[in-house]
């Protein structure tokens, strides 16, 4: 059942009441569009006295259909599954029930209990707040060399999430957005909005290392926006437009306005877009096969973000009575920290502060790294195979958690799967 939060509207009087029951304002409220001579006072205007906690649904009684992207997912095909953390025999982490299968990322953050349960598991709390329940921030330069962290919320007031003023509220209590507008609340227009200076604060983290985790925005400026391999911002894939009204009951003109969505790795249509494989044999009648894995949807490396995806490569090659005469695999994934998940630091890790998940990520060793945008990453593959008749088969899967028991699927997705019929002399 959807719930859109009440409102209420009488003879140039706003009263808003959120989903919560608390009320919001009630004030004499000259509404933009209807009342004649327009603009309203400073004196009428909403404010947000909560800031970047304010619960999205007082924006949603005004913004609805924005407030239904983010809130149910509507027009996604967003799957949000349980979760398990490590084995099988874990408690499985189911999101609280919301009345949808598919919000939005975005207004989950506060009650995900993988990342809630992985910073009680991992780093008792300490830093990870940062990111999935910020202060209100200035959208940094375009240019800028490093992302520092902003600031954190305090504890009282994170599940809430990434909310609407998360992105939308600026320090000096406006709300931005990318035009200018008549509203019943402080406006500011800033065109930054429609870049990926929006998205880099909480989706990179310090210096470009190639290969980490937590580099998307990074990735995206030095390997897409530079070279030149698109003209996209975050906002032009993750962010889809069409044209309507924003605000639904202000007759308002409609204009093309942003889908709240951003679909990622809980996405199959998505995930669908990254990759491509392409398996071949390039000299006849040998054991000796080439996979082709190519990154031609993402403005980034695939997998990116949280070093916890990955993406699995796993080749057979079948006989003519069908029985596996040979197996291959291979993991691309971001490292944790700015050199390889390696073994060879087991023991240097339990020093650390963060040895839990530094620990967890160099237990499972080296791996393929990232493939970065539009790059074709080659792996060879020589089996030891008697002169014969072969199937080759190659499965490329996603994995939104690379540390838990592979046998644990509801957290996969199959991006493809190809076949290749082969003679070996
Ligand atoms: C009482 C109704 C109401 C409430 C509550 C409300 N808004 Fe608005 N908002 C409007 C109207 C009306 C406009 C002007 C729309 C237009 O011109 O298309 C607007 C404009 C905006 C814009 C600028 C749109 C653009 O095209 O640049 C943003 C961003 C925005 N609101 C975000 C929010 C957020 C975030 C909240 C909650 C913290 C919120 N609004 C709460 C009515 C409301
Ligand atoms: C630099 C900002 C930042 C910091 C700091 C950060 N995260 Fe995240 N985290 C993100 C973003 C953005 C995502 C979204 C997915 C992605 O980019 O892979 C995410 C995703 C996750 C996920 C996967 C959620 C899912 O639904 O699959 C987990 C788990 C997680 N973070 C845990 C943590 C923990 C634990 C910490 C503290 C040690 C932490 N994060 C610190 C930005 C951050
Ligand atoms: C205030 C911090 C913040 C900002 C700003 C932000 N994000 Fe996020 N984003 C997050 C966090 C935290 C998550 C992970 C939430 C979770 O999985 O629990 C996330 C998740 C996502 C995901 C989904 C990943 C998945 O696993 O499904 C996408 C896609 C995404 N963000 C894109 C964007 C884009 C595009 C922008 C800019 C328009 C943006 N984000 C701005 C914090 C932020
Ligand atoms: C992760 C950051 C983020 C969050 C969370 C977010 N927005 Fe936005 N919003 C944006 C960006 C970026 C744009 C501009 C998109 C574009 O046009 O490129 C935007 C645009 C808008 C606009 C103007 C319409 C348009 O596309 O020009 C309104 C109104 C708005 N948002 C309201 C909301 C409301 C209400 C919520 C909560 C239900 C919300 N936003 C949550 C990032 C966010
Ligand atoms: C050309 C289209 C395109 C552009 C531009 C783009 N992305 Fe993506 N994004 C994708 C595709 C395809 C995927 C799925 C593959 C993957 O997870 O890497 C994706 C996945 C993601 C995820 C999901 C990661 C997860 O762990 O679930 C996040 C977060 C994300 N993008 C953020 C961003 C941000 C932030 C920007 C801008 C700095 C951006 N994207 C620019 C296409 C794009």
């Amino acid at each position: 059942m959807f719930l859109l939060p009440e409102r209420h509207v009488s003879q140039g009087t706003v009263r808003v009441v959120t989903t919560a029951g608390s009320l919001l304002i009630v004030a004499a409220l000259q509404l933009p569009g209807r009342a004649a001579g327009g603009t309203p006072g400073a004196d009428d205007m909403i404010e947000f006295p909560l800031g970047a906690a304010t619960p999205p649904e007082d924006c949603g009684t005004c913004h609805q259909a924005i407030y239904r992207e983010y809130e149910y997912g509507f027009g996604s095909d967003m799957q949000n599954k349980a979760m398990v953390y490590q084995s099988l025999k874990d408690e499985r982490l189911n999101l609280p029930h919301s009345g949808s299968t598919a919000p939005s990322a975005h207004a989950f953050a506060g009650t995900d209990p993988f990342p809630i349960h992985a910073r009680g598991a991992e780093e008792e709390g300490k830093t990870c707040n940062v990111c999935h329940f910020p202060q209100p921030f200035k959208l940094p330069d375009l240019e800028t060399a490093e992302t520092v962290k902003p600031t954190p919320r305090p504890a009282q007031q994170q599940q809430v999430g990434v909310t609407c003023t998360s992105c939308h509220l600026t320090p000096e209590g406006a709300i931005r957005g990318p035009h200018a507008v008549e509203a019943p609340h402080a406006s500011v227009q800033e065109p930054a909005m429609q870049t990926s200076a929006m998205c880099a604060y909480c989706h990179s983290l310090g210096k470009r290392v190639v290969g980490k985790q937590t580099q998307t925005f990074l990735e995206w400026r030095e390997d897409f926006a530079k070279p030149g391999l698109g003209r996209q911002q975050c906002q032009d894939c993750h962010m889809p437009r069409t044209v309507r009204t924003t605000a639904e009951d202000f007759n308002q003109p409609a204009r093309a306005v942003a889908r709240h969505l951003w679909t990622g790795g809980h996405s199959a249509q998505r995930l669908g877009s990254a990759l491509s494989l392409t398996l071949l044999q390039p000299a006849e009648d040998r054991a000796s096969l080439e996979f082709h894995v190519i990154n031609l949807g993402a403005g980034h490396s695939v997998p990116t973000g949280s070093n916890r995806r990955g993406i699995h490569l796993q080749v057979e090659a079948a006989d003519a009575s069908g029985r596996i005469a040979a197996r291959q695999q291979w993991l691309f994934a971001p490292w944790y920290g700015s050199r390889p998940d390696d073994r060879a630091f087991l023991e240097e890790d339990k020093q650390r502060p963060d040895a839990v998940a530094a620990t967890q990520a160099d237990a499972q060793g080296p791996h393929e790294s990232s493939i970065r945008a539009g790059e074709e990453r080659v792996l060879g593959w020589q089996p030891k195979l008697p002169p014969g008749a072969y199937t080759i088969h190659a499965n490329l899967i996603y994995d939104l958690n690379r540390y838990n028991d592979p046998a644990f699927k509801d957290d996969q997705t199959a991006l493809s799967r190809t076949a290749l019929a082969i003679n070996v002399k």
